[in-house]
């Protein structure tokens, strides 16, 4: 017999732990900096609930069904299809390899918090730290080491029970640091133009960059398109309820994320950052928000702990799945994979690290630094893949009519069967099929 979730609430803490991390907290603030802020930001939305909502539910379904983690569940109903397994752990490794890299400069931050050197509002003192650190290679991988081996031993020691239920009490916590510190962000001086740059949709911004890059971003901070939410939901039970924990995941997801935007982007207009920062925004921004808070040393340290919390139960989920095709697939040891799989990222994500400083003249793909690269390939690419294969899967292999009297079993009514069943067949492969290609022209017109 497999483990079932001890209760929904663990399915609930350990997806939601999953969706919510760096994603929302660094890259969403960012990417609406670099995508032109509103319209960028309603793309997100749209996406969101069209495309991300309804994965969601597919991907959840598709492992309730199968009771098996991800290259199972595929290879069970179509041996054709094992292949969408194997390209999920691809994408774990790319990912980790860069989210690594952020991981680390989180523990840095977190040092430096806890020495009090952050503590100014100086946006050329603030961008120096930052800079400082992206040029000192011994530190950036020593960091990057650091988050890759706390994850391997959370991995290793199957002690995700305990980070769930301690969860429980960093979520919250991370949420409420969040909203005291977007206030602070939006009642700074000369946030106002912050605010009207996270809100205000300049549709003529919207082109294909933009939208793939929302569509990347959807992907990325939902955890869907390489195994995660089926390997979870196959832990789930046939009474337990997934049409609510479907919506309620994207909904705490979305909230972080908007909210972490109105801590960064208004403070960055406020304080005289640059919105077009890029990776580094969070990163100079909010300890100059910090700096202007009564005992803002102390919600400095706390804030990049918990930040640094989310950051781990969103890469164990990785390193899970990872890990998990090696056992499950190829009968390899848990142990050893892991260990093995853990170097082989770490070795992987040191060009990640060193790219934007030591190595930041070395242009390499078509002028994209090695952190850009995995980035692009695993957001634009591995992810939106992942996701179209998705959605053809349930929606023509599995069958949408068979997905929904799935989600039926528990006894409650899907009244909105016929809405998602239309979109998982037609709309989302639509829209995902004509992003995905422009991506694969880019990239491909990079490469070349
Ligand atoms: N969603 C996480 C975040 O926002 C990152 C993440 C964890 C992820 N697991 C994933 C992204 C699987 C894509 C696929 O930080």
């Amino acid at each position: 017999m497999r483990d079932k979730w001890s209760s929904k609430v663990g399915f609930i803490l350990a997806a939601a732990g999953s969706a919510v991390g760096l994603g929302n907290i660094w890259k969403f603030p960012y990417s609406v900096g670099t995508n032109g802020g509103g319209a960028f930001v309603a793309l997100y939305f749209i996406f969101l609930i069209f495309i991300g909502v309804p994965l969601m539910l597919a991907a959840i379904t598709l492992g309730r069904k199968t009771q098996l983690s991800v290259f199972g569940a595929y290879k069970s109903i179509n041996k054709k299809w094992s292949f969408v397994g194997g390209l999920g752990v691809i994408c774990g490794f790319f990912i980790l390899a860069f989210y690594s890299t952020v991981g680390g400069w989180v523990i840095y931050y977190l040092k430096n918090a806890l020495l009090g050197t952050l503590n100014t509002t100086n946006p050329d003192l603030l961008g120096k730290t930052f800079e400082n650190l992206l040029n000192s290679p011994i530190e950036l991988i020593s960091y990057q080491f650091i988050f890759l081996l706390f994850t391997m031993l959370i991995v290793l020691k199957g002690i995700s029970g305990g980070i769930e239920k301690a969860s429980k009490i960093m979520m919250p916590a991370l949420f409420i640091m969040l909203i005291v510190i977007a206030f602070k962000s939006v009642t700074l001086k000369g946030s106002m133009e912050g605010i009207k740059f996270l809100l205000t949709p300049d549709f003529s911004k919207i082109n294909m960059q933009v939208a793939m890059n929302a569509l990347g971003q959807v992907f990325f901070s939902l955890s869907i398109g390489m195994g995660v939410m089926v390997t979870y939901g196959s832990y789930l039970g046939k009474k337990d309820n997934i049409l609510n924990t479907a919506i309620l995941i994207p909904v705490i997801d979305t909230a972080i994320a908007l909210i972490a935007g109105f801590a960064t982007i208004p403070a960055v207009f406020a304080l005289g950052f640059k919105v077009t920062e890029g990776p580094g925004l969070m990163f100079v921004t909010l300890p100059a928000v910090f700096a202007s808070m009564p005992m803002g040393h102390i919600f400095c340290i706390v804030f990049f702990l918990l930040v640094l919390f989310a950051a781990l139960t969103s890469s164990i989920s990785m390193l899970e799945v990872c890990v998990s095709y090696f056992v499950d697939e190829r009968n390899k040891k848990r142990k050893t994979s892991t260990v093995i799989i853990t170097l082989l990222i770490f070795i992987m994500g040191i060009p990640a690290s060193l790219s934007m400083g030591v190595w930041k003249n070395l242009d390499l793909i078509g002028g994209l630094n090695f952190f850009d690269l995995y980035d692009k390939l695993t957001t634009n690419i591995l992810l939106t893949t992942g996701g179209f294969l998705l959605c053809i899967f349930v929606g023509w292999v599995l069958k949408a009519e068979n997905a929904v009297k799935e989600i039926e079993i528990s006894g409650n009514k899907f009244r909105l069967a016929p809405v998602w069943s239309f979109l998982i067949k037609y709309v989302v492969p639509a829209a995902v099929f004509i992003i995905l290609i422009n991506s694969y022209k880019e990239f491909i017109l990079l490469i070349i």
